[in-house]
């Protein structure tokens, strides 16, 4: 919707907006946040009704956003024990909370038995006895859960049989160290009798891609081994919203000039984001054709940018154009400072140009002092001039979790209600806020 030429969300102008509060800013649109989660778990209701939908603190971690989704009844996947802590300040209850992640110290292990979280994912030998510790310590049984590593080498380099030439030059796949490896799984259960501390509910793995063909296997091999018939399912995130896909300049550069070419784009080819409905459904045939005479477990999903990314837009203010290098370049207030990841879908307008036609190709680049600040690279934007407002859609995931106070304090954050109410969710930071824990002598 447009008013004089305005971008506008539920009524409210967002040039008004950015006169208030100031640029950058982040707006968060309630419906949309509220509608994405409803329509997620809906999905799994409709196909799957023994679904947890725990949303993944990490992606967006403000207190009102995380608020809204716990009254909406969604359960929190916490990665940190600052996670944890703003969980339990945004309202979920501990039963609620499902703790995973590679490093849980000794005293986070200690505060999430304390609030009764629903499920530990223990992710090696190591923290398995501390935890069982902990919990002897406590008087404590805590039921946890197993994150197995689906991961496996790209097949093309498994085809050329380079395995010994990467062990040399100590190649490595990083999300190798993840978890238990497949063949660990069968010593972690047996490791787990002499755990009395500890109760093994759950088999969880992350992204939801590959979860079922590694978990359901072991679902089968847990019960021969143990007798054990596990409760949870847990297919961590990797929910698309088709919106968000990241992608690095280099990736954007080359499909630059195989557009020139009149080459295919390959990255439109990426664009196929198969919708949630049909991966619900999906995921759910599976479990329910693969489980033999096994008892249906609850699956437990950690949806996050599916949620939030679309939820939130960044209004940034253009400081100069610049031509160089047969470029038009246009400087803007905030970069990869604020949104660290470059994604190629997402759109980009001009807030205060609503309507104007899209006439020049241009890069959007940040105010920091590094070649790789982009915002966006080869957009086709209206004639562009200082003092417009541009606006990035798909903000919301990992932005205000994990910007930085790299040269400028982070900026306001503002959420835009159903009838047009705005509300500051994040006050701008000062020089002073930077500073604060700093000692000048
Ligand atoms: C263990 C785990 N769960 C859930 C998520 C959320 O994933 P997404 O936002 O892609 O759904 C992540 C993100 O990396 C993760 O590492």
């Amino acid at each position: 919707m447009e008013k004089d030429n305005h971008l506008t969300l539920h009524g409210t102008d967002l040039i008004d907006l950015c006169n208030i509060y100031g640029t950058p800013l982040f707006v968060f649109d309630e419906v949309s946040l509220v509608e994405n989660f409803e329509r997620f778990r809906r999905v799994f209701e409709n196909s799957y009704p023994k679904t947890i939908v725990c949303y993944s603190i990490k992606t967006n971690n403000n207190l009102v956003i995380c608020r809204i989704l716990s009254e909406k009844g969604a359960f929190a996947e916490v990665s940190s024990e600052l996670d944890l802590y703003t969980a339990l300040k945004a309202g979920f209850s501990g039963a609620k909370i499902i703790y995973d992640g590679p490093f849980k110290p000794k005293e986070a292990l200690r505060k999430a038995l304390e609030e009764k979280i629903l499920l530990v994912n223990v992710e090696s030998f190591k923290e398995m006895e501390e935890l069982n510790g902990v919990a002897q310590e406590m008087g404590l049984e805590q039921a946890i859960g197993l994150r197995v590593n689906s991961f496996k080498p790209p097949g093309f380099f498994k085809s050329l049989n380079l395995k010994n030439l990467f062990e040399e030059s100590g190649y490595c796949y990083p999300s190798c160290r993840f978890g238990f490896s497949l063949e660990e799984i069968p010593k972690a259960i047996d490791y787990l009798k002499k755990m009395k501390n500890l109760r093994l509910e759950c088999l969880m793995t992350h992204p939801y891609t590959k979860a079922l063909n590694v978990l359901i296997p072991l679902l089968k091999q847990v019960n021969e081994r143990s007798g054990v018939e596990l409760k949870y399912l847990n297919i961590g995130g990797g929910f698309d919203p088709g919106v968000s896909s990241s992608t690095s300049d280099l990736l954007l550069m080359q499909d630059f000039i195989r557009r020139r070419l009149h080459l295919r784009s390959l990255l439109d080819e990426r664009k196929g984001t198969p919708s949630i409905e049909s991966v619900g459904k999906s995921i759910a045939d599976k479990i329910k054709q693969n489980l033999s005479n096994l008892r249906e477990p609850t699956l437990i999903t950690e949806p996050g940018r599916f949620i939030v990314g679309p939820s939130g837009m960044l209004l940034l203010r253009v400081d100069q154009t610049k031509i160089a290098g047969g470029y038009k370049w246009i400087l803007v207030d905030g970069g990869t400072n604020i949104i660290p990841v470059i994604h190629h879908r997402r759109k980009i307008l001009m807030a205060n140009k609503a309507t104007a036609p899209n006439i020049e190709l241009v890069n959007v680049v940040g105010p920091l002092l590094y070649p790789k600040d982009f915002v966006a690279i080869k957009v086709f934007l209206p004639q562009v001039e200082t003092d417009d407002i541009i606006a990035i859609s798909d903000c919301g995931a990992y932005s205000l979790s994990s910007s930085t106070q790299f040269l400028y304090p982070r900026p306001a954050a503002v959420l835009v209600s159903p009838k047009g109410g705005v509300k500051v969710i994040r006050e701008k930071e000062t020089f002073e806020d930077v500073l604060r824990k700093d000692k000048l002598s």
